[in-house]
């Protein structure tokens, strides 16, 4: 393999818990994305938000630098294999290292599979699993020639229960949870980490369907939103803290809030609770729906 950080490698032991470490996240834009972005730098990372909200990201990496933080806004589009692979490699020369991938950046495209279109299920697995996918497959291999790396994939609950009304979404999600799980088990021997969040619900412009997103669903703006509030929200900033406290300690699967975890206890306890809990929840859903359509 050609090496990538030439006499540097020889210097470089491990990885750094954020001070000091390169750290690049996907979505970086925006919600999580950049709340991580602005966590890792106020712990002293060099922060690369990647984003197709390219001005967004932008006023962000600006906001981070104005605050004493190391940040760099690159445009880019995850599904894009060979433009995630230049910046991979590009931040890995430029800074020595690649401590941190965050392979976060994701759409929703909600709605019942009826009224779904192969367009709308092929935006959403492109964004939500193979723009995790070239994360990770430009990243490992530098990894593995460091000798170290951490790579965090988003995933949601939707990753591991059912989410009707979200069905590729869900199909994504659960495809991520499984493939970092199975990543992390190959990985470990090498010195790389591998983690997946499972956020429940964060307070983003995703609950609205994002900026590359939609809800294809009659459903009144104000009742969306008093739909999420029944789930208690979590601002981002508070979210990302405990993130990358879990982390920094190497958590497999990392749910917050940890109330959501009851839930996913609950549904591996019995899967049959977990579909009547998803289902009752659905037909409620529809039942009230079905009156604005
Ligand atoms: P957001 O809409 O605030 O941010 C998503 C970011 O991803 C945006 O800046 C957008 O420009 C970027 N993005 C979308 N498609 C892209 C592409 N093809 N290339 C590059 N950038 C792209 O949403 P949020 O909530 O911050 O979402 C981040 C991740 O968290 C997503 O993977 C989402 O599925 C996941 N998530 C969010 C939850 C929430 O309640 N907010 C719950 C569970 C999971």
């Amino acid at each position: 393999m050609v090496s990538l950080l030439g006499e540097e490698m020889g210097k470089i032991q491990r990885i750094r818990i954020f001070e000091g470490a390169t750290a690049i996240v996907t979505g970086g834009a925006s919600g999580i994305g950049r709340a991580l972005g602005e966590e890792l730098a106020r712990c002293g990372a060099e922060v690369v938000l990647a984003d197709r909200q390219i001005e967004v990201a932008q006023d962000v990496a600006e906001h981070i630098e104005a605050s004493g933080g190391s940040a760099k806004a690159v445009n880019i589009d995850v599904t894009d294999f060979m433009a995630m692979n230049s910046l991979v490699k590009e931040t890995t020369r430029r800074t020595g290292r690649l401590d941190y991938i965050f392979n976060n950046a994701g759409i929703v495209i909600g709605g019942t599979a009826e009224h779904l279109s192969i367009d709308d299920w092929n935006k959403i697995i492109d964004v939500n699993l193979r723009g995790v996918v070239n994360g990770i497959q430009a990243a490992y291999a530098i990894m593995i020639e460091q000798g170290f790396g951490h790579i965090v994939n988003t995933a949601s609950m939707a990753g591991i229960m059912p989410n009707p009304v979200n069905v590729p979404y869900a199909a994504a999600k659960h495809a991520v949870v499984g493939l970092s799980q199975s990543l992390r088990v190959e990985a470990a021997h090498m010195g790389i980490r591998i983690s997946v969040i499972c956020p429940g619900v964060i307070r983003t412009p995703i609950l609205d369907g994002g900026e590359y997103g939609a809800i294809n669903m009659k459903i009144p703006a104000d009742r969306l939103s008093e739909i999420w509030e029944e789930l208690r929200p979590m601002a981002p900033d508070i979210f990302a803290k405990k993130v990358l406290r879990a982390v920094a300690n190497n958590k497999a699967i990392i749910i917050v809030p940890s109330w959501w975890k009851i839930i996913w206890w609950l549904n591996r306890l019995s899967p049959a609770l977990g579909i009547a809990f998803a289902k009752n929840r659905f037909n409620k859903m529809r039942k009230e729906f079905e009156l604005y359509s």
